[in-house]
Formats: structure tokens, sequence, C-alpha cells
């Protein structure tokens, strides 16, 4: 099947989705606001009200991967047993991610042994649907089946039990012409600057304790032997908000070209769980021009916007989300949007993924139930949100 690109898919949907848009004007949600001014979300305010999105990938300048992350396998929510996931899904994303399950905890449960069936059945959902899949992720210091946990070994052990889930993994998809690009390491740095050189540190994993730093470029060089064809991210969180970690990335990419044997990368990914007003739209910029700028492609990876938080994380208290709120977010994600079009030049952009279907289903309700930082609500409605997203697309040519 032709992958999907940029274009809409029937009349039907069309009707379906602009029906059940969720407007600004018809409220929904309301009670009691936050009480805050609003935080200065970058985006645009008032103006004629846009028209309705029948199928958000379809605005994609160029055809642009819009992506989602979806969970699947056994979970309760699993798109694959979700009539109303599904619809969501296949009228708006053009990429899957899988929220779960091709970490190493589901992938390799036990040594030697690797489980591929949630995964290739989350693939031909994808193919089935001229959808691509985005890998997530190969190598992470969390979800690690207890088997990795307690590996005992040398340091030349460990490459090799690192080495063999990497490869395995990678070699399974390639030739997989759905699945386009893989998080090949997540999360290497921590968040600190122990040493006060102006760069993060690497974070201390079991991967950097018992193989050294050198592991990282171990699994990008790994994963590009099993399937040179897939694009190979390096994926974490705040680097559009914290200087300093972006600082430690773009100098491991330094540090991969200037190798004598250059290790192999494409991209980077920048996670983007974000709030209403943190990170500062301009930094975010700043920071979507600074990783565009090695010529690496750039990676929305897994966007979400909490609006129940101060600038600190701390709740604001909302117990609903109002209509003056769900604006706020509206203009956020426009804004985001928009910056990322602006400053990832158009060969350079991996496509932006919302982490999440819709609320109900977002790992930020595990650490607070009152917040709502996707694109849908809990009854699958499109939020103002999803109109946000879409005017931010459709502001580039
Ligand atoms: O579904 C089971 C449930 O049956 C069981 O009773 C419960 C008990 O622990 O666990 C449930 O599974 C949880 C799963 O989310 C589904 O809710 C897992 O415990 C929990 O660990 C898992 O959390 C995931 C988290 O990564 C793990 O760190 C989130 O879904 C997932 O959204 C989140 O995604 C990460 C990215 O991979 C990397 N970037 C950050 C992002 C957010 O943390």
């Amino acid at each position: 099947m032709a992958p999907r690109i940029a274009r809409c898919r029937g009349a039907f949907l069309a009707l379906v989705f602009a029906a059940a848009a969720w407007s600004c004007s018809s409220g929904g949600g309301g009670g009691g606001g936050s009480g805050q001014p609003p935080p200065d979300v970058g985006g645009s305010g008032g103006g004629p009200p846009s028209p309705a999105v029948p199928n958000l990938y379809a605005l994609a300048p160029g055809g642009m991967p819009v992506g989602v992350a979806v969970p699947a396998g056994n979970f309760a929510n699993s798109l694959l047993g979700s009539v109303a996931r599904q619809q969501v899904v296949d009228a708006h994303f053009s990429q899957l991610t899988a929220e779960n399950i091709m970490k190493p905890s589901f992938l390799q449960p036990a040594e030697g042994t690797f489980d591929f069936a949630d995964a290739d059945e989350l693939a031909a959902y994808a193919e089935a649907r001229g959808m691509t899949m985005h890998g997530h992720t190969l190598l992470w210091h969390e979800q690690l089946p207890a088997w990795m946990e307690t590996f005992q070994g040398d340091a030349a052990d460990w490459a090799s039990m690192m080495s063999g889930h990497v490869g395995t993994v990678a070699a399974h998809f390639a030739g997989n012409a759905t699945l386009v690009s893989w998080d090949v390491v997540n999360e290497v740095f921590s968040d600190s600057d122990a040493d006060g050189d102006g760069l993060h540190d690497m974070r201390d994993t079991l991967w950097l304790a018992n193989i050294g730093p050198g592991y990282v470029a171990t699994a990008f060089r790994t994963a590009a032997a099993a399937d040179p064809d897939a694009d190979l991210y390096y994926n974490d969180y705040n680097l559009s908000g914290v200087p300093a970690k972006l600082a430690a990335v773009l100098d491991m990419v330094g540090a991969f070209r200037n190798d004598p044997d250059p290790v192999p990368i494409d991209g980077i990914g920048f996670q983007m769980h974000v709030s209403l007003a943190w990170p500062e739209i301009g930094q975010v910029r700043s920071a979507f021009a600074a990783a565009a700028a090695t010529g690496l492609k750039v990676k929305i990876s897994e966007l979400d916007i909490t609006v129940n938080t101060d600038g600190n994380g701390a709740s604001l208290g909302m117990t609903e989300l109002t209509p003056a709120v769900a604006d706020q977010q509206r203009a956020r994600f426009e804004a985001i949007v928009r910056a990322y079009l602006d400053e990832v030049p158009a060969p350079q952009r991996g496509g932006i993924t919302v982490w999440g279907i819709a609320d109900v289903d977002s790992w930020r309700r595990t650490y607070n139930s009152n917040e709502w930082p996707l694109l849908f609500d809990d009854a699958f409605a499109a939020k103002p949100a999803l109109t946000g997203f879409a005017d931010g697309l459709r502001a580039m040519p």
C-alpha cells in the first residue's frame, strides 16, 4: 500500500470528526479555572474560528509524519481492541509509536527469548493503513526485563548482551518498510552537570556502569549494521528547555562525527513533555535551531502539554479543563508546531508525535488525575488542542 501522505481519506471521516470536534465556543469541561493569569504560550489568540480538522496528518507540509504513541499488546487500552481509539488514530495520524510494547522488557522477557508477536501485530496494523512506525526504544535504563537488571559478567559480556538485544530487534524489523526509524538509545543524560563543564553528565545507568560511556556508540553501530535503512535517533527529554542538556547531546553528536570511524546517527528526538508556559517558546525555537544546525533530522517524539502544573511541575489545583485553559493549550500546540516548522528545514523534519491518543490514556494521569495534556478528551472528542496543532501545520506553505 502506498505510504500515507498528506491526503484526506473520504468525506465520511470528515463528517464524523467535524461533528466530534470540540469547539471553544461550546465550552465543554467548564468548572473551576486555575485562577492563574494566562501564561504566554506563544501562540495566536482570537481571530475567526478555525475550520474543522477531519485528518490532521493531511495538513502536514511535505507529508511530514504526524504520529501518535499507542498502547498495544495486552494493555487494557490497546489500540487493537478499541474502536474508539482506532477511529481517532486512523483519521488523524500517519505514524505509530508503541508506547510500551517495543521496549526491552516486552521484546526479550527472558534471556535469548524474543517475543515480537504484539509488535508485529501493531506493525501490521500500521502497514494495512499506509502508516509508518517509529520504533521505541532499542535501549533504555527503564523497562528492562529482570534478567538484564541482574545480568552478571565483565564489560565484554555486558556489551555482547546489549548488542545482542539491539541487533536482534533491529534485524527483526529490517526490510520492513513500515518501520522507518528507531529511538536507538533513550535518555542517556542525567538532569545535572556535576562537574560544571556546561554539559549534563551521562546518567549513571547499568549500561554505563558495566560497559562504559562507549555503550551509546556501540548501540548505534549495532543498530545500523542490523538495519541500514532505518533512521537512527537519539531521544531525550528537556532538550528544548535545558540548554546544558541539549549541549551534552550536541557534544555527543560532534564526538560521533569526529570519530575516526564515524558513528552512524540520523536524528535527535525532542520528547517535549512540556507545560503551557515551560519552556518559553523562544527557548524552544533556539533549541530546535541548534539541533537542526547539525544537519541531523529533528523529531518531536513525545509531545504532550500539561495545563494543571506551574513552572516547577506543581499542580495548580484545577479540577476540570475550562474552555479558557483549553484555548491556552490550543495556542500552545500551535506555537510549538509552528516553531518546529519554522526552525527545522523540511528535509530534516522527522515529524511530530504526540504521546498518547486521548487524555484518558496519558502517562501524565499517573501523577495527576486532573491533567488533560493531549489532543482528544476522555470521550475521544477533539479538543481545541487539535485545532491548535492543525493551525500550526496550516501556517506553513
Ligand atoms: O497496565 C499495567 C497494569 O495492568 C498494572 O496493574 C500496573 C502495575 O504497575 O502496570 C500497568 O502498566 C504500566 C504501563 O505504563 C501502562 O500504564 C507500567 O506499570 C508503567 O511502568 C508504564 O509506564 C510507562 C512509562 O514510560 C515507563 O517508564 C508509560 O506508559 C509510558 O507512557 C512512558 O513513556 C516514556 C517513554 O517511554 C520515554 N520518555 C518518557 C515517557 C514518559 O515517562
